[in-house]
C-alpha cells in the first residue's frame, strides 16, 4: 500500500491535467448538436484506460457508446470480480453567463477544479480509474478483478445501457457495483448512500387556439393555456410541498426509528443551509426534518415551464400553446409506471374542455435501497475511514442514479454508493466543481477499498 499511497500523491499534479483534458469534451447527452462531442470524449476515455494498462472496448450502442475497461485477468479467475460504474455525459451548461469561466475550459482555483462534470461525474470515476493505474504501475497484487462501465447517457435515462448488460450478462457477473456518483457530506464525513430515490419523468403540453391571437380582440372569449396550465399544475401540490394527486402516497415506506435517529446524527445546520441555498425561508412538508424530505419523502417539482412571448417588452398574446417538464422523486414502494398513471388520471379528471391535454412520458427509475449491514457495505466503510481518517455516516440520496436496478434485476448485484460531490459542487448548476483534496482521498479510498472487499471473509463464491 505504501508504494500505491506514494504513486498517488507523486502524480497528483499529472492526475488532475488529466482530469482537465477529460473535461474539455462538452459531452451534454440532452443535447443533439453534442453528439460527436461525446464519441470524442468516449474515445478519449478508450485511449486513456488502455495507456493505464486496462483492456478496453468501445461498445456502439444505438445512442452514445459505452467504455469497458477491464483490469488484466489471471488465466484462471480466481479473484471477486467487481464493476466501477461511471457516466462521461454531463448535464446541459446553461445559462452559460452565470459561469465565472467557460464550463469546458477547465480551471483550477485553490483546491477546486471547475467545469462542467467535474463532479458529476467524470472526476468521481476518474478516481477509481487512477486508484487502478497505481495498482497496475507499481506492480501491486490486486486483490479483486474489475470491469470498468463507463456509459454515456446517464443524465438522460440510461436508455442502452439495460439492454447492453442482458447481452453482456455473462461477462459482466459480479459481486457488485461500486459507484461514486452521489453526494459527501463533506471530507469529515464519509459518506455512503445505501439509498436513492426513483424517478417519473413527464411534459404536459396543452394546445389552445391555432395560433397565437390577439390578446386584446380575442381575450375574454378563448381560453389562455399558459393559464390554464398554471391552474392545473398549482393543484398537484400542497402549501407546503405536499403531493396533491389521489393515492400518490399509498405505498411510500414510512421511515424507521431506526433511519429517522440515523438522519439525525447528520451535522445541519438550518440558517447556514437557508443561506447556502440563497433561500428566504425553508419549505416542505410537515413533521419531516429537511433531511429527511430530501432523501426519504417523494416531491414533485416542475423542471421547465414554456409558453407565450420570451422577448424583450410586451407582446399582446394568447399562446397558442403551454408546456411543463415534471418529475416526481420516488421512494421505496412507489414506481415510476403507477406514479405516470396516477398523475395522468389527476390531470385528465381536472383538465377544462377549453384545452386539449398531451402528456408524454419520458424516463423513469425505481428507487433503490440496500441493507446498511451487508458485508460489503462493511468493506466500503472501512475504506472510507481509511482513506478520509473520519468515521463515515450513512444515509439516503434524494438523487437518483436508475441504472442500479438494473445492476440488481440483471447482474443479482447491489451496488455500493461512495459518493464523492460535495453539497457545494453545483452538481446540475453553473460553477460545477470537484474538489482536488476529495479527488485525492476519493483516489486513497479506491485503492483500499480492492483489498477490503478482496479479503477472504468476501471470496466465498466466485460470480
Ligand atoms: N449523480 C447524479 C445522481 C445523484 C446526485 C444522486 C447526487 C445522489 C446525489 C446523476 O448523475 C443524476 O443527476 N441523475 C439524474 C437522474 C436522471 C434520470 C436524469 C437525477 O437524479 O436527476
Ligand atoms: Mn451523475
Amino acid at each position: 500500500m505504501q508504494r500505491i499511497e506514494s504513486y498517488l500523491e507523486e502524480n497528483r499534479d499529472r492526475f488532475v491535467r488529466e482530469l482537465c483534458e477529460y473535461l474539455r469534451f462538452p459531452s451534454v447527452s440532452a443535447q443533439p448538436q453534442h453528439r460527436s462531442d461525446l464519441s470524442r470524449c468516449a474515445e478519449w476515455l478508450v485511449r486513456h484506460c488502455r495507456q493505464i494498462g486496462l483492456d478496453t472496448k468501445l461498445c456502439a450502442t444505438a445512442g452514445n457508446p459505452i467504455v469497458i475497461a477491464r483490469t488484466p485477468r489471471a488465466a484462471s479467475a480466481t479473484k471477486p470480480h467487481y464493476l466501477v460504474y461511471g457516466h462521461y455525459d454531463v448535464q446541459p451548461a446553461e445559462p452559460f453567463e452565470l459561469w465565472k469561466s467557460p464550463p469546458f475550459e477547465p480551471r483550477v482555483e485553490g483546491h477546486s477544479l471547475f467545469a462542467r462534470g467535474a463532479t458529476d461525474n467524470k472526476g468521481q470515476h476518474f478516481a477509481h480509474l487512477k486508484a487502478i493505474e497505481a495498482y497496475l504501475s507499481t506492480g501491486t497484487d490486486l486483490p479483486c478483478d474489475l470491469t470498468f462501465v463507463v456509459e454515456g447517457e446517464e443524465e438522460v435515462g440510461s436508455q442502452q445501457l439495460a439492454p447492453f448488460l442482458k447481452e453482456h450478462q455473462a461477462d459482466l457477473a459480479c459481486k457488485g457495483v461500486v459507484i461514486s456518483d452521489t453526494g459527501l457530506v463533506s471530507p469529515k464525513h464519509p459518506t455512503l448512500s445505501y439509498g436513492l430515490r426513483g424517478i417519473c419523468a413527464l411534459e404536459i403540453t396543452l394546445d389552445g387556439p391555432s395560433r397565437d391571437l390577439h390578446s386584446g380582440i380575442f381575450g375574454g372569449s378563448v381560453d389562455n393555456p399558459a393559464m390554464a396550465l398554471c391552474q392545473l399544475l398549482a393543484r398537484l401540490r400542497d402549501k407546503n410541498g405536499r403531493v396533491a394527486i389521489p393515492d400518490f402516497y399509498n405505498d411510500v415506506a414510512p421511515l424507521t426509528a431506526y433511519e429517522r435517529k440515523q438522519m439525525a446524527r447528520q451535522p445541519f445546520n438550518e440558517a447556514a443551509y437557508r443561506k447556502f441555498l440563497g433561500v428566504p425561508k425553508l419549505f416542505g412538508e410537515r413533521s419531516f426534518t429537511p433531511i429527511e424530505q430530501r432523501s426519504a419523502r417523494p416531491t414533485l417539482e416542475i423542471n421547465g415551464l414554456t409558453s407565450g412571448y420570451q422577448g424583450d417588452g410586451t407582446k399582446t398574446i394568447i399562446p397558442s400553446w403551454a408546456r411543463a417538464k415534471i418529475t416526481m422523486r420516488l421512494v421505496p414502494n412507489q414506481t415510476p409506471a403507477k406514479a405516470l398513471r396516477l398523475i395522468t388520471r389527476h390531470l385528465k379528471q381536472l383538465c377544462p374542455p377549453t384545452v386539449r391535454m398531451k402528456i408524454e412520458g419520458g424516463h423513469g427509475g425505481e428507487p433503490y435501497m440496500i441493507s446498511p449491514e451487508g458485508e460489503q457495505v462493511q468493506a466500503a466503510l472501512r475504506a472510507l475511514k481509511r482513506a478520509f481518517g473520519y468515521e463515515p455516516v450513512l444515509m439516503r440520496e434524494g438523487g437518483s442514479i436508475p441504472i442500479v436496478n438494473d445492476f440488481k434485476r440483471i447482474l443479482k448485484a447491489d451496488s455500493l454508493l461512495l459518493g464523492l460531490a460535495l453539497p457545494d459542487d453545483n452538481a446540475h448548476s453553473p460553477n460545477e466543481k470537484f474538489d482536488l483534496e476529495v479527488f485525492a482521498k476519493g483516489m486513497l479510498m479506491g485503492a483500499y477499498l480492492w483489498q477490503e472487499l478482496g479479503n477472504k471473509t468476501n471470496r466465498s463464491s466466485n460470480k
